[in-house]
């Protein structure tokens, strides 16, 4: 049996590398002399941060946080994001940049931007690899976007259907 069911590639290793590539170099120059802290949001930005933060030739420091989105093995959330576990570093003013796998309804880094807004950051601003801009529907975009996709359901580069596919090298619409 094939591991990963049938899908079709939307954006190539490659593809996906030079967008991270490009974000680095804006972010680079964003931030320059200054104390950044990325936060992401695992599981699905794992890869995506791990290039990222590769290609930044800043200081900077790395924390991370879980959330559940409430999509409970669907592809659509049934709850409120909850947020599991919480990020440990100081974030008082702290130029804190917020990583993500996908940018969807923007109800989960809406709410966690509230949170860390509370901690009074120096600055807070937010990177994802996907934009899915029609689907929004809290008040939040990204400063920095690899990608804008339509409405589609994808996997891949950390992002998963039901937990599989987050090894994918690249990102894919199943099929
Ligand atoms: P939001 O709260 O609707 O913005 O959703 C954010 C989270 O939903 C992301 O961190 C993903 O875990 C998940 N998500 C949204 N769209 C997709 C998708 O197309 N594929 C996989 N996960 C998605
Ligand atoms: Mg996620």
């Amino acid at each position: 049996m094939h591991p990963f069911p049938d899908h079709k590639i939307l954006f190539s290793a490659q593809q996906i590398h030079e967008n991270i590539a490009r974000i680095a170099k804006q972010i680079e120059t964003d931030y320059l002399g200054q104390n950044l802290i990325l936060i992401c949001i695992t599981n699905g930005s794992i890869p995506f941060v791990a290039d990222l933060m590769r290609k930044i030739s800043l200081p900077l420091r790395l924390d991370s946080m879980r959330i559940n989105s409430g999509y409970h093995n669907a592809t659509k959330p049934t709850t409120e994001p909850l947020i599991v576990d919480a990020f440990k570093i100081d974030v008082q003013g702290q130029h804190i940049l917020l990583v993500d796998d996908i940018l969807d309804t923007g109800n989960t880094l809406h709410k966690v931007a509230q949170y860390i807004q509370e901690k009074q950051p120096a600055s807070l601003k937010t990177c994802v690899l996907l934009d899915k801009k029609e689907r929004r529907q809290a008040p939040i975009e990204a400063d920095y976007a690899c990608f804008s996709i339509p409405d589609k359901f994808v996997v891949g580069f950390g992002l998963d259907y039901q937990e599989h596919y987050r090894n994918l090298p690249y990102i894919a619409v199943l099929t």
